[in-house]
């Protein structure tokens, strides 16, 4: 088995995994795998921008208040404070690495300052962006830097499959337990190599994959969860996945995000009656925290019937639309809908996982040796519910906590030098099988979305979480005797995700931000008093954990 060495091994090209490999170049030798084309990722589709306390008129406190507010008392305070008092120091860092951001024009069109933006929860503006391809402009000019880096290489089309536990390398070796790299499936050649890193860093990204529906790219699969929980890293929080209530609603087109930021500027939600109906939920109207939003947009469609509700844009300045909101304009009309002229029929989808890998605000997990950063992680910024444009925030703190972290024991470490035990590959092959595949996916997909989705009951969690219990045992099966492909092992790790948000969504006895349950309907309401920086003391995390296989 080919096996390769460096210093730091970052397994995602997204947001969080660049912007670490800029900051440890200097360091030492990184490389980057990702599983498809480096570009493929959340980060490039993110549209209304980054959160950070930049106008004069605005203050920490207000962004640290925001942050727990919507995190519904379970944020963890000493991380909302470290991430929002650095935001704006990461921005500066955007800006050395070339990133540009929209700016404000004076009377005599100099440009005068950053233009900031709206977003729900929010309580001043403060969301940088550019256009509405905010993660496209960030994720563009990081990835030209790595290109152009000679301590990073950056390998596509190779897929992380499990981590490497230095047990797995020599079965006689005593030291403690310690992640020394990962299996990766090179899609060009169907080979299994092995890379070992003095450090391996999970930088997979989300699991919006896991539902049916869906803003998230297609490969969006949770990897980096399923690949921590099966070493033994404890996993938390599955129950709180985000779903954002607007994504374009077309039949040829369900997974188009209508971001936030068009309600920040004057967007309000209409129901089928014409009736701009989200007074009548929040004071904030359109602009409540997305899961009253999200919540909201469910019922009116359950009440009506209606398939979605709309987005009315059209007493917006027709060529202000055109020029800050281009992608999302453009695409409209790809569809025949003129935003300028008709509301936007929207429908709510699953957009970001708020739990994943227990970490703290540098990403350490519980295995020495392996981090995890970004939207894989868990660090407890969101809490139950992640207030808009705080992810690009998190991935780019915790690669720079990180890279402080790993800069200190990187010199001390060395790189595991025994070579990993032989992959095994299954002899069974039959390729007919595929379409079986496809069915088990769709199949979970449609399952998380009916039974899992925006409002739950114990009795539908518990029907999801006995139908998933078989299939998970179908897919151990193919897993053990199929050909390696890349679809068996994004099907083995949403089936692991989708079983492990059940338990944990099963274990939550209270409704709490994004996670609401029937069977407990009473909604905490967390007031933070002014001045006061607290999480409610009721409120606990739902960790799980795994022992090493
Ligand atoms: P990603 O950017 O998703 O990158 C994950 C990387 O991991 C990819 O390169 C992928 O190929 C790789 N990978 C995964 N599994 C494997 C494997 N097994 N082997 C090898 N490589 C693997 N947040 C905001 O703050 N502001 C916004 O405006 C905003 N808008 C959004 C709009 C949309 C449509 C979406 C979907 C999300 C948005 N978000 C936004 C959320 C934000 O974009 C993400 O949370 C963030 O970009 C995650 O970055 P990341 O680096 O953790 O993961
Ligand atoms: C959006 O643009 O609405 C997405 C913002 C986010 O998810 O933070």
């Amino acid at each position: 088995m080919k096996t390769r060495r460096c210093d730091v091994l970052i397994i995602g090209s997204g947001l969080a995994g660049l912007a670490l490999a800029l900051k440890m170049s200097s360091q030492g030798k990184v490389v980057i795998l990702s599983k498809e084309k480096a570009t493929d990722s959340n980060t490039d589709m993110a549209q209304g921008g980054i959160a950070a306390v930049m106008a004069r008129e605005d203050s920490f406190e207000n962004h640290i208040q925001d942050t727990l507010t919507a995190g519904a008392g379970l944020c963890k305070v000493e991380v909302v404070e470290n991430f929002v008092n650095q935001a704006p120091d990461r921005i500066q860092d955007l800006l050395n690495w070339g990133v540009h951001f929209d700016v404000r024009r004076g009377v005599d069109n100099e440009e005068n300052s950053i233009d900031l933006t709206r977003e729900g929860g929010h309580s001043f503006r403060r969301i940088l962006h550019f256009e509405d391809q905010t993660g496209h402009e960030v994720h563009r000019t990081l990835l030209k830097r790595v290109r152009e880096n000679p301590n990073i290489e950056l390998l596509e089309n190779h897929f992380a499959i499990d981590l490497i536990i230095n047990k797995q390398v020599n079965t006689y070796d005593m030291s403690p337990t310690r992640c020394v790299g990962t299996y990766s499936l090179n899609k060009t050649t169907g080979e299994v190599e092995a890379f070992l890193g003095k450090s391996t860093v999970l930088a997979t990204g989300g699991a919006g994959k896991v539902y049916l529906y869906t803003s998230n790219w297609s490969g969006a699969t949770g990897d980096g969860i399923a690949m921590a929980y099966r070493a033994g890293a404890r996993i938390s929080n599955l129950e709180f996945m985000q779903f954002h209530p607007t994504c374009l609603y077309h039949p040829e087109a369900r997974n188009f995000l209508i971001s936030e930021a068009l309600r920040g500027e004057g967007g309000e939600l209409i129901n089928s009656q014409g009736e701009a109906f989200m007074r009548k939920y929040h004071p904030l109207g359109s602009l409540a925290p997305r899961d009253i939003v999200a919540r909201s947009i469910d019922g009116e469609m359950k009440k009506s019937g209606a398939h979605c509700v709309f987005l009315d844009m059209t007493k917006q300045d027709a060529e202000f639309l055109k020029k800050r909101f281009p992608a999302i304009y453009s695409k409209c009309l790809e569809y025949g809908i003129d935003m300028t002229k008709t509301p936007i029929p929207v429908v709510p989808a699953a957009h970001y996982l708020c739990g994943g890998v227990l970490t703290d605000m540098s990403g350490r997990t519980d295995i020495p040796g392996l981090l995890a950063i970004g939207e894989t992680a868990c660090t407890g910024l969101h809490g139950a519910n992640r207030l808009a444009s705080n992810s690009l925030l998190e991935c780019l703190c915790m690669a720079h906590n990180a890279s402080n972290v790993l800069g200190n024991e990187l010199n001390d470490l060395k790189v595991c030098e025994h070579d990993p035990k032989e992959w095994h590959y299954p002899e069974e092959s039959n390729d007919d099988e595929m379409i079986v595949i496809s069915h088990m996916w769709e199949e979970i997909r449609r399952l998380m979305w009916n039974y899992v989705g925006i409002v739950r009951s114990n009795k539908r969690l518990e029907r999801a979480q006995h139908r998933l219990k078989n299939i998970l045992n179908e897919v151990r099966e193919y897993y053990s005797h199929f050909k390696i492909h890349s679809d068996i092992l994004e099907l083995r790790n949403i089936a692991i995700v989708a079983d492990l948000s059940v338990t944990c969504a099963l274990r939550r006895h209270e409704s709490r931000g994004i996670h609401y349950n029937l069977d407990y309907p009473f909604v905490p309401q967390v007031k933070v008093l002014d001045g006061e920086r607290r999480t409610d003391p009721k409120a606990k995390d739902t960790i799980l954990l795994r022992g090493l296989r």
